[in-house]
């Protein structure tokens, strides 16, 4: 796939955003969403590609809507190319088992972001206040451990730089209250399932961001869910608990840009054939877990 960092993949179709990796196109109601083969690390776009893993990455997330849509209406129109509208038939073979089309949704500005685990940010704000979203947790948790429930922690989609934890109660002043019940109970629901199956085939899903849209007035699930990229993956054979944890997919990148000297700012370094075929082998590895 000829492909650059700023090269679309469908320059004759409309664009409605491009993401770090994924590329959404307009068709007034609908959004065509393409997952690239691109990877970030340390939030810096790579100028190396992972061979099929856009392709991977389509298809965790459409085995969770499928897994999901008896809790909870998604997006979703179709997941096959020969039905997607005429426009995109040029496209055909680029984007075959890479993308979606979708209902286009009314926005909802909330990150709906579900934990299990203490990691990341929720780790940084629970050792500074003993607190995540104003959520108060036992005291003397260590890094990565287990919570006693799964906790609700939703963030505002900042437009710019890293998505900010707000408290509910902040939230209510922004957005209806009984549009955060719904995504609170929904959100909560869809990860315990989640990650019940998940952790029977190996994979813990420590936390996991989903985002929802107004359709018609009725609250549905949007944008990808329970991939990689939205969630944080650790393999259950290296959890230890008072370490942070070796991240399912991109560990094998990061361990490679550790022992360069990188600064973490753009452009980032092109990345070894080698590590490149280890970190699609992980891809693979996360599906074949999940679809057992
Ligand atoms: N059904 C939908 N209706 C409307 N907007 C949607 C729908 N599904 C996804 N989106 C939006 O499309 C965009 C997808 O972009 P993408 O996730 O690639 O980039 P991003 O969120 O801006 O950045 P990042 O790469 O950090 O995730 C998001 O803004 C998401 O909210
Ligand atoms: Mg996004």
């Amino acid at each position: 796939m000829p492909q650059t960092n700023n090269e679309l993949l469908c320059p004759n179709l409309k664009l409605y955003k491009k993401g770090k990796v994924r590329e959404v196109y307009d068709f007034d109601d609908k959004l065509l969403i393409v997952a690239t083969d691109q990877i970030s690390a340390f939030d810096v776009v790579l100028p190396s590609l992972i061979k099929g893993k856009g392709i991977i990455l389509n298809r965790i997330s459409n085995f969770w809507f499928e897994f999901s849509k008896g809790s909870i209406k998604n997006h979703i129109i179709s997941t096959d190319v020969e039905t997607f509208p005429a426009e995109c038939q040029e496209y055909a073979e680029t984007i075959r088992d890479r993308s979606v089309l979708v209902w286009k949704t009314e926005m909802i500005e909330l990150e709906a972001i579900v934990r299990g685990y203490l990691s990341g940010s929720g780790f940084k704000d629970y050792q500074k206040t003993g607190q995540i979203c104003g959520i108060q947790l036992p005291a003397g948790l260590a890094e990565s451990a287990k919570l006693g429930v799964p906790i609700f922690t939703p963030s505002t989609k900042a437009v710019e730089g890293h998505d900010i934890n707000i408290p509910e109660a902040e939230l209510r002043k922004q957005i209806e209250g009984s549009l955060i019940d719904t995504i609170r109970e929904k959100s909560l629901q869809l990860y315990r399932e989640a990650a019940d199956y998940a952790l029977e085939r190996g994979i813990i899903i420590a936390d996991t961001k989903f985002e929802f849209g107004l359709l018609n007035g009725e609250v549905i699930l949007i944008d990808e869910i329970l991939t990689p990229d939205s969630s944080r993956f650790w393999p259950t054979e290296s959890y230890r608990p008072g370490q942070s944890q070796k991240s399912y997919d991109k560990q094998i990148i990061r361990d490679y840009l550790a022992q360069l000297d990188w600064d973490k700012t753009y452009p980032g370094p092109q990345l070894p054939d080698d590590i490149i075929r280890q970190t699609m082998e992980k891809y693979h590895d996360v599906y074949n877990k999940l679809k057992q």
